[in-house]
C-alpha cells in the first residue's frame, strides 16, 4: 500500500465512460484491440466496461479479463450500481482475471436522492457497506464512488466513506459527476477527505471528474497536491457529454513538470523519477487508436495528441526552435511517440524490410494482417515514392481496425467535373459471395459513391459525421478518411486509408456498413435471451 502511494495510479476507463460518449459505441473485437494497446500504455487498471448493462459489456470485460488479465498486465475493472445483480454481473465476468476489481458506486448528493434514488442518507449509507461487503465477497480488489461527490455534503461524504472502507473498500474514489467543481474546491475536497475519515490510511484516494467547464484535467492536478493517487481518465479526454480527464493530459503535466510535483510525493525537486508508470512514448499510437476505432476526431489544437501540438507556424517560432527547441518546446514530440517521421521504405523494399519496420515501430501483426498490410504498402508505395514512418501507422491501424468483412468492394469509379454530374459505379461482394454492380448519380463524387452503395446493401441509415485528414503533406500523401452514420439511435464509425480519398471514402463506408450489418446480426442471434440494457450514470 505505501508504494502505490508514493506514485500515481492511472485508471483508465476508456472502455467504460469512455466508450459512453455518444456514439462511441465499440465491438467487442476493438475494445479487445483497445485493451492490449492500453496493456502496452502500461495504465495500473483497465476499466473495462459495465458488466450488467448488456450481454456485449459483458462479454468485452469477460474477454478483457481472460487476454489482457494476466498476471503480470493490468486490473481489470467493471462496474456495478450498488446492487446484488450488478455486482454478481461484474463478479462473473471479471473471473478471468488474475487481478479484477469490482467497483460499485451509488450517488450521496441531495438532489440524486432526492430526485433519483428517492432514499434518505440513512438508507445510502446501509446500502454502500452491504454492497462494498457484497462485492468483497467476490474479489479482494473493491473500489466504491459516492457518485457527484463534488455536489455531496462533506460531513455525509465522511460517513459513506468511513463505512464503505470498513466495509472492505481498498480504493474511494471521489467523483465529480457532472464537471461543477473549480479545482481549489476539488483539492479542499480532497484535503478534508483525507483529515476527516479516520480509516482513510487503509484506502487509496482516487479521483474522477468530467469536463464540463474544461477543469477536470486542472482539477485532478489540485487533488494529487492533496492527496490523491489514482486518476480516472480516458484517452483523448472522450467520455459522458464534454468528457473525462484526458490520460494523455496528466500523464505529461506529471512528467514535463515532475520537479513541481516531487514534493507532494515526499521527493527531492529534482527527482527524475517518473510519477506514472505509463509508458509515455506509446501515447500517440494509442490516441490514434481509439480516435479511428470510436469515429471520434481529436481537434488539431488539443493539448499533447493533436495534429497542431508540436507545429509551429509563426517564423519567429520557427526560427526560435530552429536556434534551440526549448526556445518554443517544454516537450519533445518523440516522448509521446511521434517519430521524426522518416522516409524509410520505398516501392523496391521487400516483405522483410517491411516487417522489421513494423516491430521496430511497436506492431504486432497476424501473418493475415501482416500480409494484407504488405499489399496495400506495395499499393501505396507505387503511388507514392517515399513511405514515411506515419504513412505506415495509417496503413497498419487501417488493417487491424477491420470488422469482420461482410460486404466487400470490389470496384470504384467516379467521372466528375465542373462539366459532369458526378456519377459513381461501384461493384460489391455480398455476404452470399455474388457480386453486385450499381451507379448512381450525385451532389458531388462522394455523394454518387455512397448512393451507388446504398443501391446495393439497401439498409437506410443517415451519414452524420464525415472528415477527412492527410496522414503527411505534399500531393501525393495518404488520405484518412473516418465517418459515422446512424442507424435507428445507434452510430456506427468506420475509417479507411488511401492516397485516393474517394478510394477511401467508399471504403470508409464500407467499413461502417460492415458493423452495422455485424451488429444486426449479432442482435438478431441474442434476441431469444435479451438482457435489458440499463442506463449508465
Ligand atoms: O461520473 C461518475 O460519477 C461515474 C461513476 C460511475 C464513477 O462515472
Ligand atoms: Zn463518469
Amino acid at each position: 500500500m505505501t508504494e502505490l502511494r508514493d506514485r500515481i495510479i492511472i485508471f483508465d476507463t476508456t472502455l467504460r465512460d469512455g466508450e459512453q460518449s455518444p456514439g462511441a459505441s465499440l465491438n467487442v473485437d476493438e475494445k479487445l484491440t483497445i485493451a492490449r494497446q492500453l496493456a502496452r500504455l502500461n495504465v495500473d487498471v483497465i476499466e473495462a466496461g459495465f458488466p450488467y448493462a448488456s450481454p456485449g459489456d459483458f462479454e468485452a470485460v469477460q474477454k478483457i479479463a481472460q487476454t489482457v488479465g494476466e498476471e503480470s498486465g493490468p486490473i481489470i475493472c467493471g462496474l456495478a450500481r450498488a446492487n446484488r445483480k450488478d455486482i454478481e454481473a461484474a463478479a462473473k465476468a471479471l473471473k478471468p482475471a488474475a487481478k479484477g476489481r469490482i467497483h460499485t458506486f451509488i450517488a450521496t448528493s441531495d438532489i440524486h436522492l432526492k430526485h433519483k434514488l428517492k432514499k434518505t442518507r440513512q438508507e445510502v449509507l446501509a446500502i454502500a457497506e452491504e454492497m462494498v461487503a457484497y462485492a468483497k465477497s467476490f474479489v479482494e480488489d473493491v473500489e466504491f464512488s459516492p457518485e457527484d461527490a463534488g455536489r455531496s455534503d462533506p460531513e455525509f461524504l465522511y460517513q459513506v466513506l468511513e463505512r464503505a472502507i470498513a466495509a472492505g473498500a481498498s480504493t474511494i474514489n471521489i467523483p465529480d459527476t457532472v464537471g461543477y467543481t473549480t479545482p481549489s474546491e476539488f483539492g479542499a475536497l480532497i484535503r478534508g477527505i483525507k483529515e476527516n475519515v479516520p480509516n482513510i490510511d487503509k484506502a487509496i484516494i482516487s479521483v474522477h471528474g468530467h469536463n464540463d467547464l474544461g477543469l477536470a484535467v486542472a482539477n485532478f492536478l489540485e487533488a494529487v497536491k492533496n492527496g490523491a493517487r489514482q486518476l480516472e481518465c480516458t484517452i483523448n479526454g472522450i467520455g459522458e457529454r464534454a468528457g473525462n480527464a484526458a490520460l494523455e493530459e496528466l500523464v505529461m503535466a506529471l512528467h514535463v513538470r515532475r520537479q513541481y510535483f516531487n514534493s507532494f510525493f515526499g521527493r527531492p525537486a529534482e527527482s527524475e523519477e517518473p510519477l506514472t508508470q505509463i509508458d509515455t512514448r506509446q501515447i500517440y499510437k494509442t490516441s490514434r487508436l481509439v480516435s479511428n476505432l470510436t469515429g471520434m476526431f481529436v481537434q488539431p489544437n488539443k493539448a499533447i495528441v493533436g495534429t497542431n501540438a508540436f507545429a509551429h507556424e509563426s517564423g519567429i517560432h520557427q526560427d526560435g526552435v530552429l536556434k534551440h527547441k526549448q526556445t518554443y518546446e517544454i516537450m519533445d514530440a518523440q516522448s509521446i511517440g511521434l517519430t521524426d517521421n522518416q522516409i524509410i521504405l520505398g516501392k523496391l523494399s521487400g516483405r522483410h524490410a517491411f516487417a522489421n519496420r513494423l516491430k521496430e515501430l511497436g506492431f504486432e501483426l497476424s501473418e493475415t494482417e501482416l500480409n494484407n498490410a504488405f499489399l496495400t504498402f506495395k499499393a501505396v508505395a507505387d503511388k507514392k515514392k517515399e513511405v514515411t514512418d506515419w504513412d505506415l501507422e495509417s496503413i497498419v491501424n487501417a488493417e487491424i481496425q477491420q470488422p469482420p468483412e461482410i460486404f466487400r468492394l470490389e470496384l470504384v469509379q467516379v467521372s466528375c467535373g465542373d462539366r459532369a454530374r458526378p456519377t459513381a459505379t461501384v461493384t460489391l461482394r455480398t455476404p452470399t459471395g455474388e457480386e453486385l454492380t450499381d451507379a448512381a448519380i450525385g451532389t458531388g463524387p462522394v455523394d454518387a459513391v455512397y448512393k451507388a452503395i446504398n443501391r446495393v446493401v439497401n439498409v437506410p441509415n443517415q451519414l452524420i459525421e464525415f472528415s477527412v485528414q492527410s496522414v503527411t503533406a505534399g500531393i501525393d500523401a495518404i488520405g484518412e478518411v473516418t465517418i459515422r452514420l446512424r442507424y435507428g439511435d445507434r452510430i456506427f464509425s468506420g475509417h479507411a486509408a488511401n492516397t485516393d480519398i474517394i478510394v477511401a471514402s467508399a471504403h470508409a463506408y464500407i467499413n461502417a456498413l460492415n458493423r452495422l450489418y455485424g451488429a444486426l446480426h449479432k442482435q438478431k442471434s441474442q434476441s431469444e435471451t435479451p438482457a435489458t440494457p440499463v442506463a449508465q450514470s
